[in-house]
């Protein structure tokens, strides 16, 4: 973007988010601040990035036909999607007839919708070190995968879904059909396609946020923010700190697989890369084309945050991935099954020092359901840790009266 216009005139800068939640709510804010004019697009009204954007719409994204009209219709200069779920074959039919650019490409954001198109250009196109796997349709293809290859433990997921939905561990021949029940229950979408992996019995995981901006060259560079390290209970993120203090070898391969994949995905933006390591040894677990959500711990460590570092990328800005201070996030639950709840003990969450909240505005709770997350920095990450939980727990959701 050479020349940036005036939201809601004729020369706006126009960029839709396909995907509003709380990632997309910062990505909206951050493009709000460089004056664009942003469309919210999600699958229900009132997501939390349709509260601060221009403009909201309610469609189904996974439908081509839906998503067609809508691009057409608002004519973005870019679509950013910030969930997997959508028809990214119509992002791709539209990008190659020049109807729009889709972040970082819409080849990217296929690829990774799906945990086959990445885990196979990863592992056997990009010969990646990933953990062993088998895709798998019946429980019957299972039961030999993991007899003839794969071997216990080994964790089975559906091939469409996030968050750890449908993941679960075998131990043993025992967990092996109710984990396949619980894949077909949990998928996003309802073909019977499961990977199944090897368990790597790692020392920590990170998340390396690799950007893809023009540099001072002109060209496409490639920068990385501090290590990541995060907890994941059944497979979904609960907390999340910068730095993971990493040995030099340890890093450098991170950085080295991140930059082969994130290479091959090509165009401009920021992307999550997850990887395991243990010793000095590191594995590719999967990335996301697009802000992560053990990142948001950014908001509190960096000088651009994740979600400014996207939003400069994608506009042809340069970028500064620069620590701040060490940090971190806890996440905090929604711990009721309701619409429209409060929020008790939020001064007291904010009373514990270096502390920082976000309430993502989330119209409807679950229990499990993430509605907000405490930042904390620190001189050093174990206390920043501490102090992010501790502002996490005062928080207390509950049902209004
Ligand atoms: N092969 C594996 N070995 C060990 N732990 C794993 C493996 N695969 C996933 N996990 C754990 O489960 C978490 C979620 O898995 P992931 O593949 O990232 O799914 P999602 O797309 O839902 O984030 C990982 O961050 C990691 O903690
Ligand atoms: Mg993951």
């Amino acid at each position: 973007m050479k020349t940036f216009g005036t939201p809601l005139s004729p020369h706006a800068t126009k960029v839709m988010l396909l995907g509003s939640g709380e990632l997309g709510k910062e990505v909206l804010i951050a493009l709000q601040r460089l004056g664009v004019e942003t469309i919210a697009v999600d699958r229900y009204e009132n997501a939390p990035g349709q509260q601060v954007a221009h403009h909201a719409r309610t469609i189904t994204m996974s439908d081509p036909a839906q998503l067609k009209a809508l691009i057409e219709k608002e004519r973005p200069h870019l679509v950013v999607p910030e969930i997997e779920a959508i028809a990214t074959p119509m992002l791709e039919e539209l990008e190659a007839a020049g109807v729009v650019r889709v972040i970082p490409t819409a080849r990217a954001a296929r690829l990774t919708m799906d945990r086959e198109g990445i885990r196979r250009l990863a592992a056997e196109t990009l010969g990646l070190p990933t953990s062993p796997y088998v895709f798998c349709d019946s429980l019957a293809e299972l039961q030999s995968a993991i007899d003839g290859k794969i071997g216990y433990p080994c964790i089975v997921k559906p091939v469409m879904s996030s968050s750890g939905k449908g993941q679960s561990k075998i131990a043993g021949p025992a967990d092996v059909s109710a984990a396949w029940d619980h894949a077909m229950a949990g998928g996003r979408v309802s073909h019977g396609r499961v990977i199944v992996e090897g368990f790597i019995d790692f020392d920590y995981e990170i998340t390396l946020l690799t950007v893809r901006a023009v540099g001072a060259s002109g060209q496409v560079e490639t920068q990385f923010c501090e290590p990541i390290g995060h907890v994941q209970v059944s497979g979904d993120y609960v907390e999340s700190w910068q730095p993971q203090p990493m040995r030099p070898a340890g890093l450098q391969k991170s950085r080295d697989i991140a930059q082969a994949v994130t290479d091959n995905l090509g165009g401009q933006g920021l992307f999550g890369v997850e990887l395991f390591v243990k010793g000095d040894e590191v594995w590719f677990s999967e990335v996301s084309p697009r802000p992560h959500d053990t990142g948001m711990v950014t908001m509190c460590t960096q000088w651009q945050n994740e979600f400014e570092l996207h939003a400069r990328a994608i506009l042809g800005l340069p970028v500064n991935t620069a620590l701040k201070s060490p940090g971190a996030s806890a996440v905090i639950y929604g711990g009721v099954d309701a619409q429209g709840i409060v929020f008790d003990g939020v001064a007291e969450a904010l009373g514990v020092p270096n502390t920082d909240i976000r309430l993502f505005g989330k119209p409807e709770s679950f229990v499990k359901r993430r509605m907000g997350v405490a930042l904390a920095f620190d001189a050093d990450v174990e206390l920043a840790r501490s102090r992010a939980k501790q502002a996490a727990a005062l928080v207390r959701p509950r049902v209004a009266d």
